[in-house]
């Protein structure tokens, strides 16, 4: 067949599916822990949101969106992240009117990137965003949080890395010291870079090239540049995080690839994971409701790639639980068996266990292969003895031992027997 999953897309498989059961498991855990609502916004939205919210020199607006025209000739956008969407939706329903209002996400998203081992063109995202304070303890919460899923999944060792984009107010000194920084080295900086040069400056720093990273290295850093109230800001994110011994090192070079970033941005990395080594990041971005045309509302926020946290987990070899297996394998023998065994099989169902049976209509010989194969705890056989005794022979498909008992009385029995009883 030649029609194929688009470039950069994936199907997830049958045998793949427990691993996201347990990660958006974990997820929807530690937002309940945390106390972040679930929202669920379109997969589009007009292109104009995120023009205007991830900014329109970012990598993301320039190259990397799915746009599409509608049939009234409106421009749309694929969603190619969840921070612009999450404040347009809050904007629009009065959300965060006066108190915290504490968000989360679980999705997919797409971009036209180059595909490559921790990148596509669809992936998935579990965000938090944290809307209605300045304070730098809701940047620690994001932040512990983010850690904390980690954590449940199973994963530790990460790296922790924090920066300061500083405001409004002092970052434009910066950007001007960059500028006229790199302009001194703009024969040795890649052609990517000389263009940032003029259009996005900070994002010189995060640049991948080996010649860039080098010069970056020397660049003047934002802490000479931060104002009285981004310091303290960072100061405090700082001591909050100590307070709970949260790990984290500063890393002046993270800018992240979104224009809406004010004071706080974070990575969690992994070098296992090669180039691309972010398992997540986020930030602080009080300016972004106002950008998009609604009222200031300071915020925060984080998305967690994943592909990439399922990746980290496959390769530090951690065991992803797999979902329940059967508990009951039900064997028929004849047509009359047969529809004893379909009642039998609604009944256990009705009651909560997982069971299965023969549609193909299968012998003796396969169907209890067919037992074996699906891992099921127990068979229940239904024979022509059985029907004559209105009864069901029971066998643990462990031990092998098996025995009669009265139709009426599988359900307990088997109930008895999957926690770990006896037969009688
Ligand atoms: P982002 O850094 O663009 O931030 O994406 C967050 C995470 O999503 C990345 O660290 C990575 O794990 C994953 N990711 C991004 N692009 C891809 C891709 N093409 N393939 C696979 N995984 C990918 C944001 O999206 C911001 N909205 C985060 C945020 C929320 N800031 C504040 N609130």
């Amino acid at each position: 067949m030649d029609i194929k999953a688009p470039r950069g897309t994936y199907d997830i498989l049958p045998d793949q599916a427990h691993k996201w059961h347990y990660v958006e498991k974990c997820a929807h855990k530690t937002a309940a822990l945390y106390g972040y609502r679930e929202i669920r916004t379109p997969v589009f939205e007009q292109t104009e949101l995120f023009v205007r919210g991830i900014g329109e020199y970012t990598d993301i607006v320039k190259k990397e969106m799915y746009v599409f025209k509608d049939k009234k000739g409106r421009s749309m956008t694929l969603r190619p992240e969840g921070t612009a969407t999450v404040v347009r939706a809050c904007l629009e329903h009065n959300l965060a009117q006066s108190s915290l209002t504490k968000l989360y996400y679980i999705g997919p998203f797409m971009r036209y990137e180059r595909p490559q081992a921790g990148r596509y063109r669809q992936f998935h995202q579990f965000g938090f965003e944290a809307l209605g304070s300045r304070l730098p303890s809701l940047d620690a919460e994001i932040i512990q949080a983010t850690f904390d899923f980690f954590i449940s999944l199973g994963l530790k060792d990460l790296q922790v890395e924090i920066n300061s984009l500083g405001c409004r107010e002092c970052r434009p000194a910066y950007k001007e010291a960059l500028v006229t920084f790199f302009n001194g080295k703009a024969e040795e900086l890649c052609s990517e870079c000389n263009n940032r040069l003029t259009q996005n400056p900070l994002r010189i720093l995060d640049c991948k090239s080996k010649n860039c990273r080098e010069i970056s290295h020397v660049a003047p850093s934002i802490f000479g540049y931060l104002c009285g109230e981004c310091k303290s800001h960072f100061t405090k994110l700082q001591e909050y995080l100590e307070s709970v011994k949260l790990p984290f090192s500063i890393n002046p070079l993270i800018v992240r690839g979104l224009d809406y970033y004010t004071k706080t941005v974070f990575e969690i990395i992994s070098n296992e994971l090669g180039s691309q080594d972010a398992l997540c990041g986020g930030g602080r971005y009080d300016q972004l409701a106002e950008e998009i045309g609604g009222k200031s509302i300071p915020a925060v926020g984080v998305a967690i790639g994943l592909e990439r946290s399922i990746s980290i987990l496959e390769k530090r070899g951690i065991v992803i639980p797999t979902d329940a297996d059967l508990d009951v394998y039900l064997v028929a023998l004849g047509d009359e068996s047969d529809l004893v065994v379909h009642s039998l099989q609604k009944d256990l169902r009705d009651s909560g266990f997982r069971v299965e049976r023969d549609y193909i209509g299968k012998g003796l010989k396969n169907q209890m292969k067919d037992a074996h194969r699906s891992n099921a705890k127990l068979a229940a056989i239904v024979g022509a003895d059985e029907l004559k005794s209105k009864s069901v022979t029971l066998k643990d498909m462990k031990t092998g031992e098996q025995k009669m008992h009265p139709v009426k009385s599988v359900i307990e029995i088997v109930k008895k027997r999957l926690e770990g009883g006896s037969w009688s």
